[in-house]
């Protein structure tokens, strides 16, 4: 959600700070701040409500310069955006902190301090932590001691960094319930809630567990687990290349994310198929001995990653044979439920940070499930950690909020999956052999999708005036269409509902007419006749239709038809395919009707708070 930046160095951090919040922007963009050490030894700080280039003019008129500084960027969570609940926050003139997470307890805490002297400025939970802070520091003398003392009393999740103007050598940070990452620098080191931030100035990294706390000097870092044991936290390189996070010639990450897909989607295969087979160590020792005990797949996700795991019910139950079930985590999490043996709880993330998938996962470990797989993009994230088995899916940082290639390459890794469970359940060698030969075709099948770009364009065109619209699929096409729906409403602001084609005329038929646009994914499937006769109906009501059709499915243009042809693929990877034309549809949209394409109001990449 909200993004944080720290460094301790020799030299003038102010830039390392913006940069890092920059690359941060997507977690959270309603306001930003910093506050550095300056050389007379007292704390200068900055806020401004909106975007972080609006903070970089305001340092440029007014300089904020030091060596040792933390900085943040927002996404409101308890009051407004605006300057003065923007971080950091500050008890006094000599204590700043910044904070990504929610502080559950705050609303006592903050009375008992109050009650002690303690005036407060903003509505900000943070602020609780920051008078709690400087309460325990007029006890203990250092800020080490302090953050100690003062985050026992704390309920609820954080991720902090903590800078004492009478303390100008170090940061004192800490994690729990939301993400912290240690960058590794020569004679310098800096703090962020995601190694991205950080990617300018250092590509080693020591990512911090749940409840550890941290001594950040220049020259070394000391770390202490929950228990107050000091540990070493192993460094690792991050893995690709600095220019993946980069705009390059797009002119949004969103379409340069779409654009990558058919490299990512290669990335994710490479290593796990031949060109017949998954092989056995696809997901990793001992998955495949776990696989063949398997009888029932839980999966959990939020956001696109549930809708990439609505597709694989469809391939798990048709090609495993095995019951699968999907719910979104934050209704998983606080319900009751009955747990088949031999059930496997598969977690489908993007980030790896999602607060309420990853409480599902830290219940379901109690809970007596077979074991816990991950299909995850971020390297080294919470997700990752705690799961007993990973699979990455290789798409490389993505940085639109609206998630693209994250949701590609989850399929691709979830299909990859499917087949290494299916094995073990009766799935021929021809029928392993026939779907991995089409997930070989999926980059060519991708690119010329790409290829419509253009034509999607044009007919993007017809949406810029609509307040309202219908995604329809049947069959693992439905939650492709939740997803192409999805998409438009993120970033369009045009409100767009999916529904399986047959449900049309339980409800959503009565609200068509020539104004709501009728979007239907038509692959060349058994379920082809049925969805002709379901745009029969959208048809004879007014409707406009935009359908995404197989060549083969002989759907004719005619007014109020408009039918955009896609390459034959199989049925199996149709899902796959069928997503770009609506990830384009979507990205053309928002473009024509002028939104922040990139970063949709009211959103944030990564939601680490429930
Ligand atoms: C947010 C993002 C979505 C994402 C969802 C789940 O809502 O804006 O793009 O699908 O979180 O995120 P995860 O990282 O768990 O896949």
């Amino acid at each position: 959600m909200c993004g944080i930046v720290g460094a301790v160095s020799e030299r003038d951090v102010h830039g390392i700070l913006l940069e890092g919040l920059r690359r941060l922007e997507y977690r959270g963009y309603d306001s930003a701040g910093m506050a550095v050490r300056q050389a007379d030894g007292s704390i200068n700080r900055a806020r401004e409500v909106g975007k972080v280039s609006a903070l970089a003019d305001f340092v440029e008129q007014n300089p904020c310069k030091g060596p040792l500084g933390i900085a943040h960027t927002r996404w409101a969570t308890h009051g407004e955006p605006s300057q003065i609940n923007a971080h950091p926050h500050m008890s006094g003139e000599r204590l700043a902190i910044v904070h990504n997470g929610i502080i559950e307890n705050y609303q006592e805490l903050r009375e008992a301090l109050m009650a002690e002297g303690f005036e407060f400025t903003s509505q900000t939970d943070t602020e609780v932590v920051v008078h709690l802070i400087e309460k325990e520091y007029r006890v203990a003398g250092n800020v080490l001691q302090a953050v100690r003392a003062a985050i026992a009393q704390l309920r609820g999740a954080y991720a902090l960094a903590v800078l004492h103007a009478d303390e100008p050598d170090h940061l004192v940070v800490c994690r729990e319930g939301s993400p912290l990452v240690i960058g590794v620098g020569i004679g310098e080191h800096f703090i962020a809630s995601d190694q991205l931030a950080l990617l300018p100035v250092t590509d080693r990294f020591m990512f911090l567990e749940e409840g550890d706390l941290a001594d950040i000097r220049r020259d070394g870092v000391t770390i202490w687990d929950r228990e107050g044991t000091p540990v070493e936290r192993v460094v690792t390189r991050f893995e690709h290349g600095i220019d993946s996070a980069d705009k390059g010639e797009f002119r949004h990450y969103m379409l340069k994310e779409i654009y990558e897909q058919p490299k990512v989607i290669k990335a994710t295969m490479e290593g796990r198929i031949t060109d017949r087979r998954v092989l056995e160590q696809a997901l990793g020792t001992g998955a495949n001995e776990l696989l063949a005990d398997v009888r029932h797949v839980q999966i959990i996700a939020c956001g696109t990653s549930y809708h990439a795991g609505m597709v694989a019910r469809y391939w798990i139950e048709e090609l495993a044979g095995i019951a699968c079930s999907v719910e979104v985590a934050s209704e998983y999490r606080y319900r009751k439920h009955v747990i088949q043996p031999d059930t496997l709880f598969l977690c489908i993330s993007q980030s790896g940070e999602t607060a309420d998938t990853l409480a599902a996962l830290r219940q379901a470990k109690q809970a007596g499930f077979r074991a816990a797989l991950a299909i995850c993009n971020v390297p080294g994230s919470s997700l990752v950690r705690e799961s007993d088995l990973v699979i990455m899916t290789h798409a490389g940082p993505e940085i639109g909020v609206a998630s693209t290639k994250a949701f590609t390459t989850q399929l691709v890794s979830l299909l990859i999956f499917t087949l290494a469970l299916a094995r073990h359940n009766g799935l021929s060698e021809e029928r392993e052999a026939d779907i991995v030969t089409a997930l070989h075709q999926l980059p060519g099948q991708i690119d010329d999708a790409l290829a419509l770009d253009g034509k999607i364009a044009e007919l993007s065109r017809a949406f810029i005036d609509k307040n309202h619209s219908l995604f329809l699929g049947r069959g693992a096409m439905y939650p492709v269409a939740m997803e192409g729906a999805l998409k438009l409403k993120e970033i369009s602001y045009i409100h767009a509902e999916a529904y399986p084609a047959g449900e049309l005329k339980h409800g959503p038929l009565a609200l068509v007419d020539s104004e709501m646009p009728v979007v239907t994914v038509a692959p060349n499937n058994e379920l082809l006749e049925k969805l002709k006769s379901n745009l029969e109906e959208v048809r004879a009501r007014g409707g406009e239709l935009f359908v995404f059709a197989d060549g083969d499915a002989e759907l004719k243009e005619q007014p109020g038809i408009h039918v955009m042809q896609i390459p034959g693929v199989h049925s199996i990877t149709a899902p796959i395919v069928y997503t770009l034309p609506l990830q384009l549809l979507s990205y053309h949209v928002a473009v024509l009707k002028g939104t922040d394409v990139d970063q949709p109001r009211n959103l944030a990449k990564s939601v680490t708070v429930e």
